[in-house]
């Protein structure tokens, strides 16, 4: 559905994108996953025609949207709408007003907007709230208005920029859900954009990694974090695991990634009892990769035989020493 090849766009001298080839299918939550400066917002910025490559061809559905005429872009922007960090509501007009400028735009009118903008507003959780001025709602309430808003014309395509950003971690799990369930419910195609691990792994089947303007890796989530490839895969995955709350260990440290069944059986033991040594969870979380079930622990080592242990958990999962 979105195709991106060989894309370059330099702003002077600074390069933002260096030949990037990526393909998203119609239905996927894609994640675009890169530190600060990788380019990721240029990314997003040239699927909507708010910027134009220097070189290369982006394509929706087979049409190469860098050669749309006004009217072109137009419609584009009809089928592809977009989220951001700071939420872009209008602070003078309350929730309602907000979600039906679009609508405003596109011509509609009043009975269809107003039917329409009620519709919305449950769809995202917020039918009580549609008075309100975005002053007085919660971080997580007005990414709900931007959701609704961005969804007001019907897109098929929705490109969130560090959308969850902003907020803090039980928030974004919520419209993180809630994206999912538009994805799944509306078969929406969604390109999300972050710097954080942890929000491609709760929501995108697929990621492409970011560093200095090119892709260096793709692929399933599950592939990424269980074996990624590249060392700023690796990177961006160790950054996890360094966390401030990460506890001082004297001996050798390793991280350990485990999925599906054997993220909840009782490997640490096992593995601990035949190789004689003994272990400590230093940092680690359990969850889900998506659906599939997932574990991510660093781990502390002491005694017995630590090549046999590693080589053991390496067995059922992956290991970064
Ligand atoms: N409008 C602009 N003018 C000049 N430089 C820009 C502009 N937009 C982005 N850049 C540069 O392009 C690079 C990529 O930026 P950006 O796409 O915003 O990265 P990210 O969103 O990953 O942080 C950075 O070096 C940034 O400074
Ligand atoms: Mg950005």
């Amino acid at each position: 559905m979105i195709e991106l090849d060989k894309v370059s766009k330099a702003f002077g001298a600074q390069a933002a994108l260096r030949e990037v080839t990526l393909t998203v299918p119609r239905g996927e939550v894609f994640g675009i996953i890169g530190r600060s400066g990788a380019g990721k917002s240029t990314l997003v910025r040239l699927l909507n025609g708010l910027e134009r490559p220097d070189a290369g061809a982006v394509l929706i559905d087979a049409v190469d949207v860098t050669q749309l005429a006004p009217a072109g872009l137009r419609g584009l922007r009809r089928r592809v709408g977009m989220i951001f960090q700071n939420f872009g509501l209008l602070s003078s007009r309350t929730v309602l007003d907000n979600v039906a400028l679009p609508l405003r735009i596109a011509g509609t009118d009043r009975a269809g907007i107003a039917a329409r903008v009620a519709q919305l507003l449950g769809r995202v959780g917020l039918e009580d709230h549609a008075d309100k001025y975005p002053a007085q709602l919660s971080g997580g309430q007005k990414q709900r208005v931007g959701i609704a808003r961005a969804l007001a014309t019907g897109p098929d395509i929705l490109l969130c920029d560090e959308a969850t950003s902003a907020l803090d971690p039980e928030t974004t799990r919520s419209i993180l859900a809630l994206l999912a369930d538009l994805n799944r419910d509306l078969g929406l195609t969604i390109v999300l954009i972050t710097h954080e691990m942890d929000v491609v792994r709760q929501v995108c089947d697929r990621v492409a990694v970011l560093h200095a303007g090119r892709v260096v890796e793709t692929g399933s989530v599950a592939d990424i974090f269980l074996g990624p490839q590249a060392s700023e895969t690796r990177a961006l995955l160790a950054t996890h695991a360094d966390g401030v709350d990460r506890l001082p260990f004297a001996g050798r440290t390793v991280r350990l990634l485990l999925l599906g069944e054997a993220a909840s059986s009782p490997l640490l033991t096992r593995v601990a009892r035949d190789t004689g040594v003994d272990m400590t969870i230093l940092d680690g979380h359990v969850g889900r990769l998506k659906d599939v079930p997932f574990g991510e622990l660093t781990l502390g080592l002491l005694g017995g035989d630590q090549e046999a242990a590693l080589a053991a958990l390496a067995h059922h999962g992956t290991v970064i020493a």
